[in-house]
């Protein structure tokens, strides 16, 4: 695995990195990005080769403010994926086109956004981080807020499943080879609260 530092490094240009949570948990490769740095191209790369659902972690704070209601309020996803109304920005044409979506999340992370700005339903998954990160819940919604933060970015990242070409979910092994194959980071969750819990405690 590479380190958080390198995964940050790589975050900070746009490039998305691959994050592994718990082999008890989900045992998932999700690929994520910064939110602020979204692009037609990058949201491509991720349908394309990682083939799962794009959604995009925001702050509870930022869901009040834009009036983000839970998708489901007695959820019963045993990891209770904390999914809100899917939205697009009231400038979009279909929602689901890569620059559409790309609008719609880079617009998530602007100063001035506000619930006027997004129609609902739409085509992008807002999933509600914990404010506690990853130190509170080890997902992957809350490790791609954390790690925009880390970056000193706004506190939000876009993710996407990593599904094999033969529609299973793709494990570790398979993690590593994509990795290689595109040139990306892969880090796992249990390192960046590690990570957190270390340099928290020089603060
Ligand atoms: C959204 C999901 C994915 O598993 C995603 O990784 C976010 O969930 P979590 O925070 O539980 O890991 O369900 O498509
Ligand atoms: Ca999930
Ligand atoms: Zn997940």
């Amino acid at each position: 695995f590479h380190t958080i530092e390198e995964a940050i490094h790589d975050l900070k240009t746009g490039k998305p990195v691959i994050v592994v949570d718990d082999e008890n948990r989900e045992n998932e490769g999700d690929l994520v990005a910064l939110s602020e740095k979204a692009t037609p191209d990058v949201i491509n790369f991720m349908i394309t080769h990682a083939k799962g659902l794009v959604c995009t972690s925001i702050k509870p704070d930022l869901a009040q403010k834009l009036k983000l209601p839970l998708m489901s309020n007695d959820s019963s996803d045993p990891f209770e994926t904390a999914f809100t109304v899917s939205i697009d920005h009231r400038e979009t044409a279909t929602g689901i086109s890569t620059e559409d979506r790309s609008k719609t999340i880079r617009a998530l992370t602007q100063p001035d956004t506000e619930a006027a700005d997004f129609k609902r339903p739409g085509h992008v998954f807002p999933l509600i981080a914990k404010d506690g990160g990853v130190l509170e819940r080890p997902g992957h919604t809350e490790a791609s807020a954390d790690l925009a933060a880390l970056c000193g970015a706004f506190p939000s990242g876009f993710i996407c499943e990593i599904i094999k070409d033969d529609g299973t979910m793709a494990r570790v092994p398979d993690l590593q080879e994509m990795a290689e194959t595109f040139d990306l980071k892969l880090i796992t969750i249990a390192d960046l609260i590690t990570y957190r819990k270390q340099h928290e405690m020089h603060v």
